[in-house]
């Protein structure tokens, strides 16, 4: 069915689990995140960007199937609004039955960071809605990658007080877009912001991390862990591949069949990466 982000970031918080968060572009994704899911009995996040919503020219068409799908599914997802520095945009996600919200305002000045976090919080706990917000900028969305960003404990606090804000994306040594798992994960900083913030924290950019990093960071604090990059990096390998070996194939079935196949399998093996289960 699908759920409330609150229902499944919070108990993961609590248990010490992770949460997988990955991201939709076409509706195969949705299919595949949810089977993997269903593979290991785990919840899901399943994560539409305003980057896809540009390349789609809206919302409402993928995130209303990816909507159905979630309900149709045996384990809890939530479907969430990611990266979202549109605020009409976030409004329509709501209205639409979105479970949760990333308003991304960490191009913005701390100060302005705050006040814009603050009202469209303020408007999403009216409906119901989760928000994850970021302080300190992990970068590399705009293709500058960024490992060195880190966000201070300190600002991290005063930021959830701020705001009131459900989960906090942090930086701590990831950078967005890696297609290498090489990134160096700061496990003292996660240690301390998980010690300063109350809120679950959440990593971006998780590509680039290693499977035996990606268990550490949340055994050291982190709890949503967001991976896009490398299950299309999974996908297209296999459209790559069945494509080169049968040159003559015209039925899109016939290679984003097996592409989603394979993202479900690595969704079910990352979940359990994660201790999601
Ligand atoms: O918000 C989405 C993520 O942070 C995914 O980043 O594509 O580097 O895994 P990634
Ligand atoms: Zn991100």
């Amino acid at each position: 069915p699908l759920v409330s982000g609150a229902e499944v970031v919070l108990s993961a918080a609590k248990a010490g689990r992770g949460a997988g968060a990955f991201n939709v572009i076409q509706l195969e994704h949705a299919i595949a995140l949810i089977a993997g899911a269903e593979q290991v009995g785990a919840p899901v996040i399943l994560q539409i960007s305003e980057n896809a919503v540009k390349y789609h020219g809206a919302l409402k068409p993928i995130g209303v199937a990816t909507l159905a799908a979630a309900a149709a599914s045996t384990v809890p997802v939530v479907v969430h609004l990611d990266h979202a520095m549109d605020r009409d945009l976030v409004t329509e996600a709501v209205s639409l039955g979105f479970t949760s919200v990333m308003f991304d305002a960490s191009k913005l000045e701390y100060a302005d960071n705050v006040r814009a976090t603050a009202e469209v919080t303020a408007f999403c706990h009216d409906h119901g809605v989760f928000v994850e917000a970021e302080i300190g900028e992990v970068g590399g969305k705009d293709g500058v990658h960024a490992p060195g960003a880190r966000t201070r404990p300190d600002e991290a606090a005063a930021f959830v007080d701020a705001t009131g804000v459900d989960a906090l994306a942090v930086a701590v040594g990831s950078s967005h877009a890696m297609t290498e798992r090489t990134a160096e994960l700061d496990f003292e900083l996660i240690g301390q912001l998980r010690a300063a913030v109350d809120v679950p924290l959440v990593l971006h950019g998780s590509s680039g991390v290693a499977d035996a990093d990606l268990t550490r960071a949340v055994e050291a604090g982190m709890t949503k862990v967001n991976i896009a990059t490398h299950l299309n990096n999974v996908f297209t390998d296999v459209v790559r591949q069945v494509l080169a070996e049968q040159p003559a194939l015209v039925d899109t079935r016939k290679y984003l069949g097996p592409a989603r196949d394979a993202v479900a399998a690595e969704v079910a093996r990352l979940l359990t990466v994660l201790k999601a289960v």
